[in-house]
């Protein structure tokens, strides 16, 4: 029988939702700092999203015996009942989140898997099913959540916050941002690029507007649900208390609070995330996620698990040693920063970045001729002619394309040098 080969051979293209993907724009930086590296060059990077520690010896030692134990067979999707509960366990106890138990739980491979089932869980692509698909995301946000949202379906609603408030969206923002088609708003506290945090009472003024629009007989909002991504709530500086919005009793059925290992424990490479819910809403997406991870990855490897329950009961003194280091680093970090002409900074409060506005020197030149007119050429021309790497804010949504972000997860004395031709380089911009 005739075919007609001409559609079914050749090159075909790539699904839309690949192709829709916009390539990140802070690559071409990392890739000139790997660049100039192997020519020998002294490059200070202050790129990195992880601690620059090793992960605690306890941990280590709980995988290597489960090793040893045999725990190498596949475990249950969402994770063992031992691990569920050490993290209900803690969710309760530190985070004060009613009503989360071992069933609320979903153990991933990293928060960022924890975070793309739940926008995948909850989202409907256009015209199918639900309407509700905005997602709220106050910006300037860390790069995944607007590309996993929109894979999932979601159209995502930027709140464009400023280095006036800290970069955080107020509840007047908050109120006008939501509609009835929203059903997901993302949290992140403290933030990653921006490096500050919500206060208690801020957070408390945020779940008040989400209460209100969800609540009543004829509620603005009945769709919307909050997903926290609290990665960062042990790096936490001047005696701050991180506050989860799910501890807070009437919403807190609608909250779903998304952590890992990754940043507190530093074990970027061994992708331990997890998600809880409460209350039969919970248990409802604890049980979707897992239906979508039985068919992606399956659990994560069975003798990572035990690392959760002695991660969370014999390393709270590394923790606060990383968060005592990492407050001192950001402390010279922003100091340095601030001393710099034209440079807009928030003091950072939490996470282990600093967020610097340097869009004061857009329309000046290089030495060396480049043209400084956004976050990526200021990158460049800094890396080119100072060898300082960091990460362009363009990734991070509206308002990033102004900003530059670096990562104090270094010595201090790096900080103090990177400080130096930072100020260098801008000092020679006309
Ligand atoms: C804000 C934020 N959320 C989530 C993640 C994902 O972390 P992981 O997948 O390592 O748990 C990161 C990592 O950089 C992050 O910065």
């Amino acid at each position: 029988m005739a075919t007609s080969t001409k559609t079914l051979t050749g090159p075909r293209p790539l699904a839309a939702r690949v192709r829709a993907l916009r390539p990140s724009a802070t690559l071409a930086v990392g890739a000139r700092a790997k660049e100039l590296k192997a020519a020998g060059v002294d490059v200070l990077s202050f790129a990195a999203g992880e601690p620059d520690f090793d992960t605690p010896e306890p941990i280590k030692e709980a995988a290597k015996k489960a090793i040893a134990e045999g725990m190498t067979k596949y475990a249950p999707v969402p994770g063992d009942n031992d691990s569920r509960s050490a993290i209900a366990e803690k969710l309760t106890a530190e985070n004060r989140i009613p009503g989360v138990t071992p069933e609320h739980v979903v153990v991933s491979t990293g928060g960022k898997q924890s975070l793309f089932n739940l926008f995948m869980a909850l989202l409907d692509p256009a015209g199918d099913g639900s309407e509700a698909r905005r997602v709220i995301l106050p910006v300037p946000a860390w790069v995944s959540y607007a590309p996993q949202a929109q894979l999932a379906g979601g159209e995502v609603h930027e709140v464009v916050t400023t280095p006036e408030t800290a970069f955080k969206m107020t509840p007047e923002q908050l109120d006008e941002a939501l509609s009835p088609d929203s059903r997901v708003l993302v949290l992140n506290s403290p933030s990653n690029p921006c490096g500050t945090m919500y206060s208690p009472d801020e957070i408390r003024a945020l779940g008040a507007v989400i209460e209100r629009v969800t609540t009543g007989p004829a509620p603005r909002c009945p769709h919307l649900v909050v997903v926290t991504d609290e990665i960062y709530e042990k790096l936490v500086f001047d005696g701050q208390e991180h506050f989860s919005i799910g501890s807070i009793p009437s919403i807190s059925e609608r909250v779903l609070t998304v952590n890992g290992l990754s940043k507190a424990y530093a074990m970027t490479g061994w992708r331990v995330g997890y998600f809880a819910g409460s209350g039969d809403f919970g248990v409802e997406v604890a049980k979707a996620t897992a239906k979508l991870q039985s068919q992606s990855t399956t659990a994560i490897p069975t003798f990572i698990l035990p690392t959760l329950r002695v991660a969370f009961e014999q390393c709270q003194d590394f923790v606060e040693h990383l968060r005592s280091t990492f407050e001192q680093r950001a402390e010279v970090m922003y100091n340095g920063l601030t001393a710099i002409d034209g440079l807009v900074c928030p003091r950072p409060t939490g996470a282990m970045y600093a967020f610097p506005d340097v869009s004061a020197h857009f329309g000046k030149s290089s030495p060396k001729g480049t043209r400084i007119d956004s976050a990526l050429a200021f990158s460049q021309a800094l890396l080119d002619e100072h060898h300082v790497a960091l990460v362009p804010g363009e990734d991070f949504g509206t308002g990033g394309e102004k900003c530059c972000r670096l990562t104090y997860a270094c010595a201090t004395e790096q900080i103090e040098k990177g400080i130096e031709r930072l100020r260098e380089f801008v000092d020679s911009l006309r």
